[in-house]
């Protein structure tokens, strides 16, 4: 088991808790920047310590699947930048969004989840969770009444993405938890896009935030990462016979509750000491060294990331190539309001817009038309990095999203997703109309689709440009 208190002093502000918090030195030669604890084990002192910690009745580490001090390092930090109690390191995010979710479950448990995912949350849901029995309501993430609505006596958790991949949906995230918690159950929030700089979910009542530190906390494309922060409030003794995993005795456990040893720790010891123990999905210590190195500066990039993101949102849309700009930073964007009241420093580095359809246009063809003319805007399946990246969400990301599920999530043939880098932003604007002039002379969008392919529905329409 790692250390999880929290170290850092209530009062370091944020850009500087993003540098020092959590840090503990403990080398003799007092390195500067946290040291990569290179190792898969550790030596224990003695045999009665080392019996102790394999009992979990002593902290310590043990084995580097379960904690290793560069990781702790990484996990304290994260837990003091969000306001959290404590904090988990994964491999990636996705690992903490499938942990995070089956320290709550029991098999055959049932959650509520936002309809507008991330598309590989939505195969963990539907699929791979779907195969263990578990089941899943998807709900408009900006209709709390949905999800008071959806909940049932087997509803386990409520998931939400504080900033929805890839359209900016901004949910209500006091409503959500209000809503939740009348359910009996705890708010978890993705804050992969937003970050603690951006939203703190658990100032607004949420109960469990998850990561993928692949995209900003990183914030270089070179590492996967991914992280469980837990608030460390919601009573799970409050109804023991619905949470017997964390209040019941367990075999596993000497048969006591976690709930009796760790009281709110209970929740993080049980997803470090059986789902990451068990499943494996562990955070190395040289990755952690790299999100570690990317948290220094993150509120600079973000900040810079969100700027550029709006600038070249509102070129967008003004262009006539473009149908709609989904940015809650665009007049009339219908999540305008809770931008304005919960997103003071912007919506960050990420959004989407929808491509105009000439008149018989093939939307795939399109689409391919203009992300193959990008230049400097690269065709990747990430986001969050300092270079600026293109995705067709359709095609990418939510391609094992039925129909129904795309329309739901807004996301129609034409949408493509940028990431918004830290490029000038005036060179990533002159690529994007670069690659939408390309549009204007690409046969296939003038000419329309080949005889006898149908047009696909969805896309939407551009008004004055011939077929
Ligand atoms: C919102 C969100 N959550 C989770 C993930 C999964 O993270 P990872 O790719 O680090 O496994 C992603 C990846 O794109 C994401 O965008």
């Amino acid at each position: 088991m790692s250390i999880t208190d929290p170290v850092c002093p209530a009062d370091l502000r944020p850009a500087t808790a993003q540098i020092h918090a959590g840090r503990e030195q403990s080398d003799p030669y007092r390195p500067v920047a946290v040291p990569i604890h290179q190792t898969a084990a550790y030596e224990f002192p003695d045999y009665a310590t080392a019996r102790r910690m394999f009992a979990l009745k002593e902290p310590g580490f043990t084995y580097t699947r379960t904690g290793n001090p560069t990781v702790a390092t990484l996990e304290r930090r994260l837990a003091a930048l969000d306001g959290g109690a404590a904090a988990v390191a994964t491999a990636t995010g996705q690992a903490a969004v499938a942990l995070a979710l089956l320290a709550l479950l029991q098999g055959g448990n049932h959650i509520v989840a936002s309809a507008k995912l991330y598309g590989g949350t939505v195969d963990l849901l539907t699929d791979t969770f779907a195969d263990f029995g578990v089941t899943v309501s998807f709900v408009d993430p900006a209709l709390p009444e949905q999800w008071a609505a959806a909940a049932t006596p087997g509803t386990r958790a409520f998931l939400v993405e504080s900033i929805g991949n890839p359209l900016s949906t901004l949910p209500d995230l006091s409503a959500l938890a209000a809503a939740a918690h009348a359910a009996g159950v705890p708010l978890v929030v993705d804050n992969t896009l937003a970050t603690p700089v951006l939203c703190r979910p658990l100032d607004f009542g949420a109960d469990i935030v998850v990561y993928s530190a692949t995209k900003y906390l990183g914030g270089h494309g070179t590492t996967l990462a991914g992280a469980v922060v837990d608030g460390g409030r919601f009573d799970f003794s409050a109804e023991p016979r619905k949470w017997p995993q964390l209040a019941g005795p367990k075999a596993r456990y000497g048969n006591e509750s976690l709930w009796d040893r760790h009281g709110h720790g209970a929740y993080l010891a049980l997803l470090r000491s059986k789902y990451l123990h068990d499943l494996g999905p562990s955070l190395s210590p040289a990755a952690a060294a790299q999100i570690l190195q990317g948290l220094e500066t993150l509120d600079l990039r973000v900040e810079r990331h969100t700027d550029s993101a709006l600038r070249v949102a509102r070129h967008l849309a003004a262009h006539p190539a473009v149908a709609a700009v989904h940015h809650p930073g665009i007049a009339g964007n219908p999540n305008e309001s809770i931008a304005d009241r919960d997103f003071p420093r912007g919506t960050g580095g990420v959004f989407s817009f929808d491509l105009a359809l000439p008149a018989g246009a093939d939307a795939w063809e399109t689409v391919g038309t203009f992300i193959d003319s990008l230049r400097l805007v690269k065709l990747v399946a990430n986001i969050g990095d300092a270079r600026s990246l293109v995705a067709h969400p359709a095609a990418m990301t939510h391609c094992r999203l039925t129909p129904a599920q795309r329309a739901a999530a807004g996301i129609s043939e034409t949408t493509i997703r940028l990431s918004i880098g830290l490029e000038d932003p005036a060179d990533i604007v002159a690529d994007l109309d670069r690659a939408l002039a390309a549009l204007d002379a690409a046969p296939n969008v003038t000419l329309g689709a080949a005889a006898g392919e149908p047009v696909l529905s969805g896309a939407p329409a551009r008004p004055g440009k011939a077929a």
